[in-house]
Order: C-alpha cells, then structure tokens, then sequence
C-alpha cells in the first residue's frame, strides 16, 4: 500500500466547469475522415512486422519485458535505422548515462553513434526537450525512472508511472512523435508499471526469453494498428539482436532425434513456425510428482497428462514429468497438444518416433481423447513439407482420436536399433 495525494484541482476546473457542454455533432463513420499515415519503418523486419507494418507517427508503444533482455538494444538498433533513413530520432535515458549508452552503440555498429541522447529523468525537462526538439520517433528508456518532481511518490509507483506515461502520450499525439516506452517487467509479470499503462498505450509488445538463451520474441499483446498474433523471433549476439528470419528451419535442425523429441508445427500469428517439444519422463520420489513445463502452459500439461492417461493408456502418475520447447520459445496454442502427447508416450516408452527425420505434429486434444482441428492446418503440413519433414501427425481421417495418433511409436524402432521404422498409420495429409 502507498499513500496517494490527490493533486490539487486545476484551478478554473472545479465548479463553474459545470455548466452546460457544448453539443457535438456525430458523424457516420464513413463520414470521418482518416488521412492515410505512413508508418515508420524501423529496419528491422521482425519488429516493423510485429507492430503491424512499423510504427504509426503520434503513437505510443510500450515494451515491456525482463530486466536484460535486450530491450534497450533493440530500441537502440531501431532508432538508428530510423536515424540513418533520414528520421529525426531522440533517445531519451533515465536508467543508464549517455556513456553507457555509447558502449551499447559501439557494439550495433557505426550508424547507431549517429543517435542523439539525452540522459535525465525529471520528466518536465525531458517534455520541454520533446517539445523543442520534435523528433519522429523518440525512446524512453525506461518509463519506470522518469518522474514529476510535483507528485509525492517514487519513481516506478503507480501514480508516477501513470502521469509520466499520461503527459508523454499527450505531446506525442499533439505534435506527433511516436513514443517507445520501455518498461520492465518482473518474472511475475507485475511490479507498478506497465501493467498499469496497457490502457492508455496504442500498442504493447513483449519481449520475452530466458537470458541464458540466445532466442528472443517479440510480441504483441495489443495493437491498435495490427495484429496481436504476430511473434518476431531475435537472437542475441555478440554485435547486438540479429533477427531470425527463418526460425523454422534453425529450429528443425536442432531437433534431436531421440526418444521425447517431436517437432510441433505452431502457427505463431500469420506465420508457421516449427519447433521442438521436448518431453523427460523420470521415476519420481516424491508425491505429487514434479511438473515441469517451460514454454507451454502448465494447464494444457496437466490436460494432456489426463488425456494420455485416459484415453492413451500412458499413466505418468507416479513419474516426473518435464515438457520443454527447444530454445526457450514460449507456444500458447491449443495446437500444441498433440506434439506435447506425442513427446510424452515416446519419453515414457523411450522411444525415437523417427530416425531420419523428426516427427512433426499439431492438433488440439478433446476430453474424450479425439483429435480436434486447429486453424491452418495446410499452413502447417506446408511448412513441414518446406524442411523435409515427411511424417506429419494431425487430426484427420487417418487420426481422429489421439490412440490413432499414438500408433506411429508401434511403427517405430526401439532406441539404439537400426533406421527405417515404418510409415505412420495416422499420417492423413
Ligand atoms: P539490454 O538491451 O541492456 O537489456 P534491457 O534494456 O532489456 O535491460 O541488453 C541485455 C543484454 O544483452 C546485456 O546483458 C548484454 C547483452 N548484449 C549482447 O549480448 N550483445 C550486444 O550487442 C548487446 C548490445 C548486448
Ligand atoms: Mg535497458
């Protein structure tokens, strides 16, 4: 709990404000009339992707994520991209100084060295360098650490959060300079800040990932100008994030091919995405036995482990069980069912599902164990087709029950025996 004090009314604001409005006239919305803007495009293909295009002058992004992650970086890269196409850009920095700042710069090459900076914190002074400098775009790095000297609250509360965040929104849609707000966000997904400011911001991206990995998404969890299913997947480098264009294919080459290993065809917004479900099946010595998922969501687990038991003759009940997507990915589609099952029967039976090539899957599990369609089901078989990926299991008259799909483990050879396991019964592409 922390104590608020109301500011002070605006003088002129309380009572004569009372008296009659004046009348607005609607219009229809054919009527309205709505220039064509021409977004900003910030080079970086899987970023512009994600905020539906680029980013629409005046508007306000927020970007939240974990502490290094790589927020900064990638604000800083996209800046001078903007910077190098001609763009006016200001790079605002309340957390590190302009030195710091520098070090990240040298490190993205000599274009981002031709970013202005300014590092400071009072917010009155970072709006008068807003207003006298109007650039295109502008960063605030990050939206926690700026504050008005004339609210009583730290800076990263509620309140000052929420003005800081109020007043940049207001020039930015005056004088029309897209604003990133950088915000940080803690494992649990809280800490006063930009959960507080998703209502007020035109697009909220999330940049996630563990930061012993190299893998990185981004996405959008509300966009006013696009959709919010699009994920760009980054890697971080030596030399700064380097987009990953074709992370199916980077995906599918890691993808081992032992016994637990099947690759899942996810759609990630428009886009297919191939990733690898690994599954560890262990004898336990405690109850409950541990559940672990990393990338998937630990209800679905719990729904599939039910299933299988269920319905696949597979009870994992006194079993550690460990559900993880390769590369620190996180997939949150009902989609992923199948794989996250099929990974499963083939960890506990310790069997490869194939030799050659690894298994590829997608469909979501019913109740009654049944197969259930996803959305772009010929998207998905398309990309797997794309990597050589020949065994596709997905719900289809070859497979409507998640027993005909379990089938290919019987078409397989144990681990350790020679290639060839036959072709899946519940392949019906
Ligand atoms: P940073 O952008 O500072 O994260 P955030 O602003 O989200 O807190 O960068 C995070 C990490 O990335 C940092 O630990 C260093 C690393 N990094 C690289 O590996 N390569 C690079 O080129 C840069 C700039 C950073
Ligand atoms: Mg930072």
């Amino acid at each position: 709990m922390t104590e608020e004090k109301r500011a002070g009314a605006p003088a002129g604001r309380s009572a004569p404000a009372r008296s009659a409005g004046r009348a607005l006239t609607p219009v229809t919305l054919g009527e309205v009339h709505a220039p064509k803007v021409e977004r900003l495009r910030t080079g970086i293909g899987e970023f512009d992707r994600v905020l539906g295009g680029g980013v629409v002058p005046g508007s306000l992004v927020l970007i939240g994520g974990a502490p290094g992650i790589g927020k900064s970086t990638l604000t800083t890269a996209a800046l001078a991209n903007l910077a190098a196409a001609g763009r006016k850009v200001l790079y605002i920095s309340g957390e590190e100084s302009a030195a710091q700042v520098k070090l990240r710069a040298e490190r993205l090459g000599p274009h981002a060295l031709g970013v202005p900076i300014v590092a400071d914190t009072d917010l009155d002074a970072v709006l008068a360098t807003l207003e006298a400098e109007r650039p295109d775009v502008c960063v605030v790095d990050s939206v926690q650490v700026l504050y008005d000297p004339a609210l009583t609250g730290a800076p990263g509360s509620v309140s000052q959060v929420r003005e800081v965040a109020g007043r940049l929104m207001r020039l930015a849609k005056e004088r029309g300079i897209a604003t990133l707000l950088v915000g940080h966000v803690t494992k649990e997904g809280s800490l006063a800040g930009p959960r507080v400011l998703e209502h007020l911001v035109d697009c909220v991206l999330s940049f996630e990932g563990e930061r012993e990995r190299t893998y990185r998404t981004l996405r959008a969890l509300k966009n006013r100008f696009g959709s919010t299913n699009e994920v760009g997947v980054f890697e971080m480098h030596e030399e700064g994030l380097v987009e990953v264009e074709d992370a199916s294919a980077r995906f599918v080459t890691e993808a081992t091919r032992a016994p637990g290993s099947v690759v899942l065809c996810a759609m990630e917004g428009s886009r297919p995405l191939l990733v690898e479900v690994q599954a560890l099946v262990a004898p336990s010595e405690i109850v409950p036995p541990r559940r672990v998922a990393n990338g998937v969501d630990r209800n679905r687990l719990a729904l599939v482990l039910a299933v299988l038991a269920r319905h696949g003759g597979f009870s994992l009940g006194s079993a550690d069980v460990f559900v993880s997507v390769a590369g620190g990915v996180r997939v949150d589609e009902p989609g992923a069912d199948l794989a996250i099952a099929l990974a499963l029967a083939s960890a506990s039976k310790g069997i490869s599902i194939d030799v050659d090539k690894p298994l590829a899957a997608f469909g979501e599990l019913g109740l009654t164990g049944e197969l259930r369609h996803v959305a772009h089901a010929d998207r998905r078989v398309a990309e797997a087709r794309k990597f050589g990926l020949e065994r596709i299991v997905h719900p289809g008259q070859r497979a409507g029950t998640l027993r005909q799909a379990l089938a290919v483990l019987n078409g397989s050879t144990e681990k350790g025996a020679a290639a060839g396991g036959g072709t899946a019964s519940a392949q019906a592409a």
